[in-house]
C-alpha cells in the first residue's frame, strides 16, 4: 500500500484484495461467485460429517514458492489462473498457491486421521504443510488425497501448492482435451492450477482416546458399488489398513426407510441384494441413500440400480438400459465458461446447462474430452440425464511416444476408478476422430479389454469417429453437417457400418449462427476463425429450419436402418465456435423449443416403433 501526494490511497498488486478481471465474455452468474466458491460437500459420494472447505482467496504467484507463508498476488481458488474468476487471469507454465488454515483443536490427540483433499489440480502439484512435502499428484482430471495427520499442528497451519503445467508446449504431451496455448478456432483457452475444490477432513467419525498418532485410523479409502436391475448390488470397501474387518452397508429409500442391509469384509468384494428396488432411467432417476460402517469409521454414499448392455432386437444392435432400448438422444457437451474456462461459476450455472437439455428432450449428453467435478455428475444422476465420458486426449496432430502413451494410459485407468460409481455414466470414449491415436499398432485393442476388466458393467466406445478398427461395443461416425447413423453410407475417415456393434453418430449437426458483439468471445483471433465453422446460418429460423431438416433425416436413419444413439454438436458456443443450442454465455437459446421438443420426441418415437417390429 502507497500514500499518493493527493492522500488517496493506491493498493499496490500484492496488497490488492481479490477481484473478478473483467473476462472477454460474462455470463449472468460472473459476479455473483464473491469469495466463497463452491460451498457444497465437494465428494457425494463419500461423505463425512466433520470437513472443512478450503476453497476462498489464497496467495499466488509465478514460479516455485518460498518457504513460510509466500504472499503474493489474491487468487480465487477453486479457478483456473487463466480465467477472469480467478482474480489473476494470466498463462504461466509454473506457479504456486498458499493459504493458511486454522485446526481449533488437537484433533489428532483425540485419534482423528486429517486429510487433504483436492478435486482437480491442472497438472502436476506438489503439496507442503508447514514446509514439510505432503505429496505429489500428476494428471489435471483427478481427485488426490494425502493423509496429513503427522504434519499438522494445532493452531495456525502453511499450506503451499507448487503447480507446474505445461499443457501443449513442445515437447510435451499429455492429457489437455481442447486446452491450448494458442487458442484457435476448436482449441480453447488453457486451464491451470486448483481449478476444483481444496478441503481438509477429519476421518474418524466416531471419538476415541486413542493418542498414539502413528497409528494410524482404519478409515475408508474408496468405495466402489454398483447395483443392477434386478437388486444385487456389488461393493468393495478399501480402507486404509487392508485389514478384514465387518462392514456394514444400510440402503435406504428415497422416503427415508431403510431397505436393506449387507455385510461383508474390509477389502474384499461382496454382494447383497435389495428386493425388487425402484429403477435408475433417465425418465425416473430414483437413487438411494448407503451409509457404509467399518469400525470406527462412517461414510455416507448413494446409488441407482440399472443395468446397461448390448443386446440385439430383431436382428439390430441396441443398447440396453434395464434390458430396454430407447433412443439416446444427446450434446456434444465440453464444460467450457468464458468466466471460469474449466470451472463454471457456481452450481446454480453447472446444473442450468444440464436442465436445459433435459427440457428439450435430450436424455444424454458426451462429456468431450473433460472431466467435471463430483458433483455435476451428481446432478446428471439426480437430474436423469445418460452420459457417455470422453478420456481427455492429447495433443490433436501429434503422437506420443511409449512413456507419454503409458502415462496417458495411467490417467486412463484413473478415469474409471474415479468414476465408475456414478450411474448415470453408460459409456466410456477412449479415442476422440484419431487424436494421439497411435496407428503402427492398435492400443485400443488391449485398451477396450482393459476397460472391461476394470468395469465390466459400462459400454466402451473405443474410437469416437475416423480410426476404427472394430474394437468396442459401437460404431461411431461422426459427420457434419448432416447425420450418417447405422447407415448405408458414409464419408471417409469414417467406415462403412458394422452390423457386429451398435450404431451411434457420435457427432453431426454442428450448425452455427453468427450473434452480435456482446455474445461473443471478444477476442479478435477468436472472432476470426468463426468463418471455419462447418455451416453459418444468416438467422436464428434458418438455423431452426436446418436443425428440422438434420433432425428429421436423423429420425429417417432410426426408422430405415440401424441408428440407436446421436450427439448433436453442440450445448453451447465456446470461443470462436458459435455452433452451441446457448451461446457461451447461456443468454441466447437458439432452439425453437416447440420445434425441437417435438423433433426429438418423433426421434424417440422411431426408435419405440422399431422394438421387436421390421
Ligand atoms: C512425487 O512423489 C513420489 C513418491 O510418492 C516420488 O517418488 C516422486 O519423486 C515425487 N515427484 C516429484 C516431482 O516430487
Ligand atoms: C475418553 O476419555 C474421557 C475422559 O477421560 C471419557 O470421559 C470418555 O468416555 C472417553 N471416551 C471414549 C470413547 O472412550
Ligand atoms: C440422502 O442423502 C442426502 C445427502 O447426501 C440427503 O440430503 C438426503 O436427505 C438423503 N435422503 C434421505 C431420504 O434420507
Ligand atoms: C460474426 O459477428 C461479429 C460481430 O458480431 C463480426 O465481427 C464477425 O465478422 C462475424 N463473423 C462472421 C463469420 O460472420
Ligand atoms: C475468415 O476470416 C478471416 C478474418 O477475417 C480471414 O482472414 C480468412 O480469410 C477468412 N477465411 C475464409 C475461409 O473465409
Amino acid at each position: 500500500m502507497r500514500t499518493s501526494l493527493f492522500g488517496l490511497i493506491f493498493l499496490t498488486s500484492s496488497a490488492l484484495g481479490y477481484e473478478v478481471k473483467t473476462p472477454p465474455l460474462d455470463t449472468d452468474w460472473t459476479y455473483k461467485v464473491g469469495t466463497d466458491p463452491w460451498p457444497d460437500y465437494p465428494r457425494p459420494q463419500l461423505q463425512r460429517s466433520r470437513w472443512q472447505s478450503l476453497n476462498g482467496i489464497w496467495q499466488w504467484g509465478e514460479g516455485t514458492s518460498e518457504s513460510g507463508y509466500p504472499q503474493g498476488i489474491d487468487v480465487l481458488v477453486p479457478s483456473c489462473i487463466e480465467s477472469a474468476l480467478s482474480g489473476v487471469m494470466q498463462s504461466v507454465r509454473t506457479s504456486w498457491f498458499a493459504r493458511e488454515f486454522e485446526v481449533s483443536e488437537d484433533l489428532n490427540r483425540k485419534g482423528y486421521n486429517i486429510l487433504i483433499n483436492f478435486e482437480a489440480v491442472d497438472y502436476q502439484a506438489t503439496v507442503y504443510i508447514n514446509d514439510q512435502i505432503a505429496g505429489n499428484n500428476t494428471g489435471g482430471y483427478w481427485r488426490f488425497s494425502f493423509d496429513i495427520t503427522d504434519l499438522v499442528k494445532e493452531g495456525t497451519n502453511t499450506l503451499r501448492v507448487d503447480v507446474f503445467d505445461p499443457t501443449d508446449a513442445d515437447g510435451y504431451m499429455i492429457p489437455i482435451g481442447k486446452q491450448t496455448l494458442n487458442p484457435s478456432h476448436i482449441f480453447y483457452t488453457p486451464c491451470s492450477g486448483i481449478w476444483q475444490s481444496s478441503w481438509w477432513i477429519p476421518i474418524a467419525e466416531v471419538e476415541t482416546n486413542i493418542s498414539i498418532p502413528s497409528v494410524p485410523a482404519q478409515y475408508v479409502t474408496q468405495l466402489d458399488v454398483a447395483a443392477d436391475m434386478h437388486g444385487t448390488i456389488d461393493v468393495t470397501v478399501t480402507t486404509s489398513k487392508s485389514s478384514k474387518d465387518v462392514v456394514r452397508i444400510t440402503v435406504t429409500d428415497d422416503s427415508g426407510k431403510d431397505v436393506a442391509i449387507g455385510k461383508g469384509r474390509a477389502n474384499e468384494a461382496f454382494s447383497f441384494k435389495v428386493s425388487s428396488p425402484s429403477l435408475w432411467s433417465p425418465d425416473s432417476p430414483t437413487l438411494y441413500n448407503l451409509t457404509v460402517a467399518v469400525g470406527d469409521d462412517k461414510v455416507a454414499s448413494y446409488t441407482g440400480f440399472r443395468t446397461i448392455a448390448s443386446g440385439e432386437i430383431d436382428g439390430v444392435k441396441r443398447p440396453l438400459i434395464n434390458g430396454e432400448f430407447f433412443f439416446q438422444f444427446g450434446t456434444l457437451d465440453q464444460g467450457f465458461w468464458p468466466d471460469g474456462i474449466h470451472t463454471p461459476p457456481n452450481h446454480e450455472a453447472m446444473v442450468f446447462d444440464i436442465k436445459q437439455l433435459k427440457n428439450l428432450g435430450f436424455n444424454m449428453l458426451r462429456k468431450h474430452i473433460k472431466v467435471e467435478n463430483a458433483l455435476f455428475y451428481r446432478a446428471c444422476d439426480e437430474l436423469g440425464i445418460l452420459l457417455i465420458q470422453d478420456m481427455p486426449s492429447m495433443p490433436a496432430n501429434r503422437l506420443p511416444n511409449a512413456d507419454q502413451q503409458k502415462e496417458w494410459e495411467r490417467q486412463l485407468d484413473i478415469l474409471i476408478e474415479q468414476h465408475k460409481n456414478y450411474p448415470s455414466i453408460y459409456t466410456w470414449i477412449i479415442y476422440n476422430e484419431g487424436w494421439a491415436q497411435i496407428r503402427d499398432y492398435y492400443p485400443e485393442e488391449y485398451l477396450t479389454k482393459r476397460l472391461k476388466s476394470l468395469d465390466p458393467t459400462r459400454l466402451v466406445d473405443s474410437t469416437s469417429g475416423w480410426v476404427d478398427h472394430g474394437y468396442g461395443d459401437w460404431h461411431d461416425n461422426h459427420h457434419y453437417a448432416n447425420p450418417q447413423c447405422g447407415a448405408p453410407f458414409y464419408s471417409t475417415p469414417s467406415t462403412p457400418y458394422d452390423r457386429k456393434r451398435i450404431a451411434i453418430q457420435g457427432e453431426f449437426g454442428g450448425i452455427g449462427q453468427n450473434v452480435s458483439e456482446e455474445h461473443l468471445w471478444k477476442v479478435q483471433k477468436a472472432i476470426d476463425t468463426i468463418n471455419q465453422t462447418y455451416e453459418i446460418d444468416e438467422t436464428i429460423e434458418a438455423w431452426n429450419y436446418r436443425g428440422h431438416v438434420l433432425l428429421s433425416e436423423l429420425r429417417d436413419q432410426v426408422e430405415k436402418w440401424a441408428c440407436s444413439a446421436a450427439i448433436w454438436t453442440q450445448t453451447t458456443d465456446v470461443e470462436g465456435e458459435v455452433n452451441g443450442l446457448l451461446t457461451y454465455d447461456r443468454r441466447i437459446l437458439r432452439p425453437d423449443v416447440d420445434q425441437w421438443k417435438s423433433d426429438i420426441q418423433a426421434l424417440k418415437d422411431a426408435a419405440k416403433a422399431r422394438n421387436g417390429k421390421k
